[in-house]
Parts: structure tokens; sequence; C-alpha cells
């Protein structure tokens, strides 16, 4: 079986999501499997050469896991010929200097969102690299879960009728940093280091509503840092300057109203730390992480107001579950997969750093509704 090596160097690998979710469960991952095979035989395999600012972790994790290129340099790994696409999961501030670096080696580009801090730059990384020619990629992995890809199907093969509604409800808390760890990084709640939900969620929010639903096509945002002060990594403690929640109201092509509100201060009482609920004319759906519940209108039982009374009907139990119908891998490596094989093979690909810059305007402009107290348009990107 021919193997088609790809180099690929991936910096931000010490973070959370560089080292479990990128090098760990998709890139060694799809090494472990034998590589992605391909319609003529062809085995894909991916090779990594590790960057990192740190030369003890960076070096602690390739022999941990065997891999035997790393280096502290970046131009070092850009130069290295069979290098051909540049992977960055760095902190949202530094991918800008990486992603240009990467594109003026004339390397591919896959990076995890949002691909900037400014819709500016972002726009300037997409139009940077298309014309240079490089082909890009951006992780948009919520598409990729299995209850939203249920609530996709169910969209596809028309079970809504017109969709009326969708309303998201996402988070959980996070720990402040004194009496318990908290479980993310300090700079997510510093909007100097590129911190705050709305940078961070909205980009998310943005491709699930544009490819589920429907483009985006006016966003109203109400934030707040509703925890102002923090403990840091060394035991610090740290104004928060950015915003932990976020309430928002967005507006989409057909008249669908989506609301979601996103939050860090929040304690759980729902079945997955995501759900999206839907209301069509001819059913909804309540999606998470992993399940999909269904309603269809011809067994919506007839509910009836009555405070007076306490009720018997147990609403969840009227609900049937989505079957899987498949084998849900992990999303960050099927998106992975597919960003290779439009490496190597050009298939058609969507996700691109235009598509990017799309999550970094509706991040932008939700900031802006929030500031100015209104109701902002969000015009169609182009490049
Ligand atoms: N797709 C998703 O669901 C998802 C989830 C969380 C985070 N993210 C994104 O992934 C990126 C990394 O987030 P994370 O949670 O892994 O963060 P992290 O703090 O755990 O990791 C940050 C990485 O950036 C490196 N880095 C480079 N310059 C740095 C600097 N000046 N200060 C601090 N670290 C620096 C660190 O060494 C580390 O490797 C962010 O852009 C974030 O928005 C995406």
């Amino acid at each position: 079986m021919a193997r088609r090596t790809v180099g690929v160097a991936m910096n931000g690998v010490t973070g959370r999501m560089g080292y479990n979710q990128h090098l760990l469960r998709s890139v060694l991952a799809i090494r472990q499997q034998g590589g992605v095979a391909v319609a003529d035989g062809t085995v894909i395999w991916p090779e990594p050469v590790l960057i990192g600012r740190n030369e003890d972790r960076i070096r602690a994790i390739a022999e941990r896991h065997g891999i035997e290129r790393w280096t502290t340099d970046v131009g070092k790994a850009l130069a290295e010929p069979d290098v051909e696409v540049y992977f960055d999961a760095q902190v949202t501030s530094a991918r800008r200097e990486g992603v240009l670096a990467a594109i003026a080696a004339g390397k591919h580009v896959y990076c995890e969102k949002p691909t900037a801090e400014s819709l500016e730059d972002a726009l300037d990384l997409a139009r940077t690299a298309a014309t240079a020619g490089v082909k890009t990629g951006v992780v948009q992995d919520k598409l990729f879960l299995p209850g939203l890809r249920k609530l996709k199907r169910l969209m596809d093969g028309g079970f809504f009728g017109r969709v009326l509604s969708v309303r998201g409800e996402f988070g959980y808390w996070v720990f402040e940093g004194d009496w318990q760890p908290a479980q993310r990084p300090s700079w997510n709640y510093r909007a100097e280091d590129g911190g705050g939900i709305v940078l961070d969620m909205f980009c998310h929010w943005q491709y699930v509503l544009r490819d589920i639903f429907g483009p985006v096509r006016s966003v109203q945002a109400l934030t707040a840092t509703h925890i102002p002060e923090r403990v840091d990594e060394h035991g610090n403690a740290y104004a928060a300057t950015a915003d932990d929640a976020a309430y928002g109201i967005f507006e989409l092509d057909g008249g669908i109203v989506a609301q979601i509100n996103s939050s860090w201060a929040t304690r759980v009482n729902r079945d997955e730390l995501v759900e999206f609920h839907v209301d069509g004319t001819e059913g909804s759906a309540v999606a998470g992480l992993r399940h999909c519940r269904v309603q269809h209108r011809s067994i919506t039982p007839k509910a009836v107001w009555n405070p007076d009374l306490p009720s018997p009907v147990d609403f969840r139990a009227q609900w049937q579950e989505v079957p899987d119908n498949t084998e849900f891998d992990n999303g960050f490596k099927e998106q992975w997969e597919l960003f290779l094989r439009h490496v190597v093979l050009d298939e058609p690909w969507q996700w691109d750093l235009l598509a990017g810059a799309r999550g970094v305007q509706l991040a932008e402009l939700g900031l802006r509704s929030a500031a100015e107290g209104r109701r902002v348009e969000v015009p169609e990107l182009t490049l």
C-alpha cells in the first residue's frame, strides 16, 4: 500500500486543545489507525514536527509519544522541505504571526478558531492565503458532534417543516481558582490576552447556525463579566477583564430566530453542556453533544396551562431518541482527515480562513452590539 506522507508542523501542542484534541486524538490517532485510506489504496500519513516555546515541555511530549522531530524555532520547522501543512493551536493572540509566517513559507494552513482577534486581521489572513495560493482550514468541531450531526440529518430530511426558532444553552461553572483550580486557562478571562466568551463561542455559533440552519443576518448581544476577579495557574489573583457570559439573539435567513446563552458562570441543569432546542412547524428537536430527541407534530400532546393543579405529565418522556445509524468518530479527527484529503486529493472543502473570518466577524459585531446596546446587521463576507 503506497504511503503519501504529509509533514505537519504543529504549533501549540503543549496547550489543552493542541495536545489533547489535535495531537493525541487526531494526528496520532490517525497514525494509530494506519493513516487515512483513500480510494486508490494510497494511505495519507501525517508526519508531525512539534513546535513549542519551552524546550523541556516540547521535548517531553515528543519523547512520550515517540515523535522524532521537534523544535522551538517556528522558522526551522517551516523550512523543512517535507512539511506541507502548518497547524496552529496557540493562544488566539499568537495565531496571526504563526499563520502569516507559514503562508510566507508557502505552507498550507490548518488552525484553531478564532483565527484572529479582529475581523480586519482575520480577513487579512484569508486574503493573504488566497493570494499565495495555499489551502487553509479552520477547526469547526461542533459540526462533527454526534448530536449536531443528527440535527443536521433531521434538517436535510425535511423533518422540521419551516424552522421557526433555535434556542441554545451553553455553559457550566468555571471555578474562580481560589478554593478549587479553574478548569480553563486564565487568558480566557483577560480581554488583553484574547480572552472572552464572545470571541470564543460566537465563532462556533456562527458556523453551527450557518451550516445547519442558514446564514446569520443580524446579532443582538448583552455581555457580562459576572466574576470580576479570578485566581490564575500560579495562585495569583487577577482582574477578569473579559466577558464571561453572553446572551445573544441572532436573526437568520428565512426569519429563523436563534437565541443562544453562553456562560462560564452557570451551573448545569441540562442533559448536556450544550443543547439546542429547535422548533419547526412539523416538529421539534433538542440536540446536545451526543444525543438528539424529537417530537413530531403528529404526536405533540395538547399541553394545557393550569397552575392550580400539580402536573402529572412527564414532558421529557414525550420525546423520541434519534438513532445513531452510523459510528461517530472524534470530531476533531474527522475534520483533520477531511483536511488532509483536501490537501492531497484536492477534495472539496468549505471551512477555510474566510469561513473562520465569518466567526470572528460575528464575535466582533456581537461585542459591538453589546457595547452600543443595539442590534447590528451582519454583512456577507467576501475575500
Ligand atoms: N475548537 C474548540 O472547541 C476550542 C476549545 C478551546 C480552545 N480553542 C482555541 O484553541 C486555542 C488554544 O486554546 P487552549 O485552551 O488550548 O489554550 P492553552 O492555554 O491550554 O494553550 C495555549 C498554547 O499556546 C501556546 N502559546 C503561545 N504563545 C503564548 C502566549 N503568549 N501565552 C500563552 N500561551 C502561548 C502555549 O504554549 C500553549 O501551547 C485558542 O485559540 C482557543 O480559542 C478551541
